[in-house]
């Protein structure tokens, strides 16, 4: 067991798809096996995007029950709703106070909103609210709040970790030591998981295989994966193939080294490839998924879990915003 304090947030925007599970949720239920981890459903963090209380909360469910689902250890993970803990907002206006605004007009997602606007000849800030301006400082208190070492992202948060990072070095500069400096940890290249359209699999392409869809729609969205015109008798390039891309993450070793040397040999049409995904998939998600649509029908229960996950999150998260604000107000 690492003595390093793991904290990663999943936004509820979408119903989870097989790229977020073979890029973040697999991974984090490794994490959490030999260490310390909160894992929070980041609800403040989606209200810049979705304004329907109601989705949030089915999406919140969905991640939660995902996680449990694929036996996500309860015992070394803390999972929790990011808005239970109040003091994260408490702690985002304090640091509102220490932040340069240059750092926000510096962010990647910011500025990819302004350069859209200016692209289709708006107004630099149409359309972008404070929540959405502010993002990274609200990360910075949800990594802070928990005295974070270790903060496992995709590719694309990196710099927010940095911000968070640079955020406590003027806070520590401003007012002492206070808080721990967090890193990023880009997880091992796991590789872009392609979707039904070939792009990147996302709940912005329309194209995702959702990761606990019931086997029936599974075998249809498998069967619907686009492929090359090539014949059976072809040789075909597995590593071209989104078939063969997500059979690596489901099968063993030499299930994966045999099914390559089919795509390769000739003689397999993309059909029976197809076929030979479904089950495996199938195979591997059946006893989770059960498990899965149980709690999906049993919310109290995932309410109960969100609920002790508070409570221990909370009794951290009183400790450093004690520490703030004596060091800010004395
Ligand atoms: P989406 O693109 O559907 O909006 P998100 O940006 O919400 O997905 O993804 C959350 C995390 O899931 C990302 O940080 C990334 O690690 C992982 N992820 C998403 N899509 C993929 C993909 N196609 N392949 C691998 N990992 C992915
Ligand atoms: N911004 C992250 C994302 O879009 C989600 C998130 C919110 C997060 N707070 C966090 C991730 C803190 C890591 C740590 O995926």
């Amino acid at each position: 067991m690492s003595d390093q304090i793991v904290l990663t947030g999943i936004k509820p925007t979408g119903t989870p798809h097989m790229g977020n599970y073979v890029g973040a949720l697999k991974p984090l239920v490794e994490m959490a096996k030999t260490n310390k981890t909160f894992v929070f459903i980041a609800d403040l963090h989606a209200l810049n995007i979705i304004h329907d209380p109601n989705q949030i909360r089915q999406h919140t469910y969905e991640i939660a029950a995902i996680l449990i689902a694929l036996g996500l250890n309860l015992d070394n993970a803390t999972l929790f709703r990011q808005s239970d803990i109040v003091q994260v907002s408490q702690l985002a206006t304090m640091l509102m106070n220490i932040t340069p605004k240059g750092l926000m007009n510096r962010a990647h997602s910011y500025k990819a909103a302004v350069d859209k606007n200016t692209a289709a000849g708006l107004d630099t800030d149409a359309g972008i609210n404070m929540g959405l301006y502010t993002y990274p400082i609200l990360m910075a208190a949800d990594i802070l709040l928990y005295d974070t070492d270790v903060v496992p992202v995709g590719a694309d948060q990196k710099q927010h970790v940095e911000f968070a990072r640079d955020i406590a070095g003027y806070f520590n500069h401003v007012y002492g030591e206070t808080f721990k400096l967090p890193e990023p940890m880009i997880g091992a290249d796991t590789g872009i998981i392609p979707g039904l359209d070939g792009r990147k699999m996302s709940k912005s392409y329309d194209n995702v295989i959702p990761l606990f869809a019931p086997e029936s729609e599974l075998k249809k969205k498998i069967m619907r994966i686009i492929t090359d015109s090539k014949l059976p008798e072809e040789p075909k390039n597995p590593d071209e193939s989104t078939i063969f891309q997500l059979y690596r993450h489901f099968a063993c070793e030499s299930e994966i080294a045999d099914l390559r040397a089919r795509f390769e040999r000739g003689g397999m049409g993309y059909g029976d490839a197809k076929r030979i995904l479904f089950e495996k998939i199938n195979s591997v998600l059946s006893a989770p998924r059960t498990e899965y649509e149980r709690l999906m029908a049993n919310t109290a229960e995932l309410d109960t879990v969100l609920a002790s996950g508070a409570a221990r999150a909370r009794s951290v998260a009183e400790k450093t915003y004690e520490r703030v604000h004596r060091a800010m107000l004395g």
